[in-house]
Formats: structure tokens, C-alpha cells, sequence
């Protein structure tokens, strides 16, 4: 099995060093793979999705993900706009754009032509079932359909990781249902590795791996977690 992300004695502090976030992380994924991540809050898995998302770099150790090394490589933009969709909990939606502008953005990077760009991006609101929502604002959706929007923006550029974190934390639970139904199908049907950050047993339970950050650093994937991290 090839691995999609190695991370190598990762370590990540903020305020001159006095918040350790990551403190010697090693973590290999398996391309293809289904991982939640548990943890307290404040455990540092955000900063660690952040760090296999080029979102934020790390003071110390490596991270290599889809064979870019993110301390080395100078082509941080296009691993970005290549590799990873990124679902966050409030999902960054721009207000002043409608719905399909909103799932357009990532395309931009791209030579495109406008209708290229319009045209993949209503077929990937129409995957999320939004189609016929297209040209609305954002303001006026529903959280779960916003979430949904946001999906949609994460995967218009194929990418071959989805970074999720708390995708379903604001949701109830017949529209986390949903939304965790559709990441699932994706991760199943194009073989798209799937990275979860997750409080909810049950989001947790549906994956194939799960990894707890105690700390900022990864203790035994596989040992039963403390069900108070669910409540
Ligand atoms: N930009 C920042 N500046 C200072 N401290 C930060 C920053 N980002 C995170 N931290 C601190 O780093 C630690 C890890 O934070 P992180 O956001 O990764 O936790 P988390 O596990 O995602 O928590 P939660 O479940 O509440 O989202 C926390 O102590 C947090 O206060
Ligand atoms: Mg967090």
C-alpha cells in the first residue's frame, strides 16, 4: 500500500515556543484510506490538518504528502490547488458570490475557459444536489446546504486528499447524515483519501482508521478512546 501522507517528528508551537501544538508527530496514511482523527479539544488536530494541508509549516520534522515534500517544495500553490479540498467546520463561504461562483474559485488557478469553469462546477453541484441552486447567495441556504456548497468547492479540483474538520460539527444529525454519506461515496467511488476530524462517535466509528491526538502527539490508533472525547 503506497502512503499518501508521511509525517516525520512533526513539532509545531506558538507564543515564542510556549504552546507546544505538535510535539513530535509520526504518521504514515495509506492512499486511498478513510482516517478520523479524536481528540480534546486543543489537542492540536486542527494545527495537524492544517500542516498536511499546506496550510500553516512546522517548525521542526518533515511532511510529505502526494509526493510533495511541503518543507522543501517551492510549489506550495500547486499542491494546494492540486491535491487537497479542504471542508472546514464554518465553511468560508463568500457571501458576495453566488453558489457557483463559490464552487468556482479553486478552478481559477487553471487555464480555463468561463464556461469550463461553470460547467464543472454544476456538475459538481449537481453531485451535492444543489444544482438548482446555483446562482443563489449563500446567505440564503441552509447550514447543511452551505456545508454542502462547501463540498462541492473542495472537490472541483479532483483532489486526491479531502482535509475535513468537523465537517458535520454546526449540522443536526439528519443533515451530518447526509453530509457524511456524500464524502463517504466519494472516498469509495474515486478512491479519494479521506481525513476526518471529528468529536462524534458515531462520524468516528464509520471510518476505516482511527487516530486520537493526546497532547500534540499521536498515541495507538487502534486502542479504544475514551468515549468522554464524544460528549
Ligand atoms: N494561531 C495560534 N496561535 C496561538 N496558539 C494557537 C494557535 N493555533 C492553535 N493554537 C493552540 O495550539 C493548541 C492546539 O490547537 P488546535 O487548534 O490544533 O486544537 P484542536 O485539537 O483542533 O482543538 P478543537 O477540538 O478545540 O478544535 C491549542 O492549545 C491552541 O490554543
Ligand atoms: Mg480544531
Amino acid at each position: 500500500m503506497t502512503s499518501i501522507v508521511k509525517i516525520n517528528n512533526l513539532k509545531k508551537s506558538y507564543e515564542n515556543g510556549n504552546i507546544k501544538a505538535l510535539n513530535g508527530v509520526d504518521l504514515e496514511i495509506d492512499e486511498g484510506d478513510f482516517v478520523s482523527i479524536v481528540g480534546q479539544s486543543g489537542s492540536g488536530k486542527t494545527t495537524l490538518l492544517n500542516m498536511i494541508g499546506a496550510l500553516d509549516i512546522g517548525d521542526e520534522g518533515s511532511v510529505e504528502v502526494a509526493g510533495y515534500n511541503l518543507n522543501k517544495t517551492k510549489k506550495l500553490n500547486n499542491f494546494r490547488s492540486e491535491k487537497v479540498g479542504f471542508v472546514f467546520q464554518l465553511h468560508n463561504l463568500i457571501p458576495n458570490l453566488s453558489v457557483v461562483e463559490n464552487v468556482e474559485i479553486p478552478l481559477y488557478v487553471h487555464k480555463m475557459s468561463g464556461k469550463r469553469r461553470k460547467e464543472n462546477a454544476l456538475n459538481l453541484l449537481d453531485l451535492v444536489g444543489l444544482k438548482d441552486k446555483a446562482k443563489m447567495k449563500p446567505t440564503k441556504l441552509s447550514g447543511g446546504e452551505r456545508q454542502r456548497v462547501a463540498i462541492a468547492r473542495a472537490l472541483v479540483n479532483e483532489p486526491s486528499i479531502i482535509l475535513a474538520d468537523e465537517p458535520t460539527g454546526s449540522l443536526d444529525s439528519k443533515t451530518s447524515n447526509d453530509i457524511l454519506k456524500l464524502l463517504i461515496n466519494l472516498h469509495e467511488k474515486e478512491n479519494v483519501t479521506l481525513i476526518v476530524v471529528t468529536h462524534d462517535l458515531n462520524v468516528s466509528k464509520l471510518a476505516n482508521r482511527q487516530i486520537e491526538v493526546l497532547d500534540g502527539k499521536i498515541v495507538d490508533s487502534n486502542r479504544s478512546f475514551r468515549l468522554s472525547y464524544f460528549f
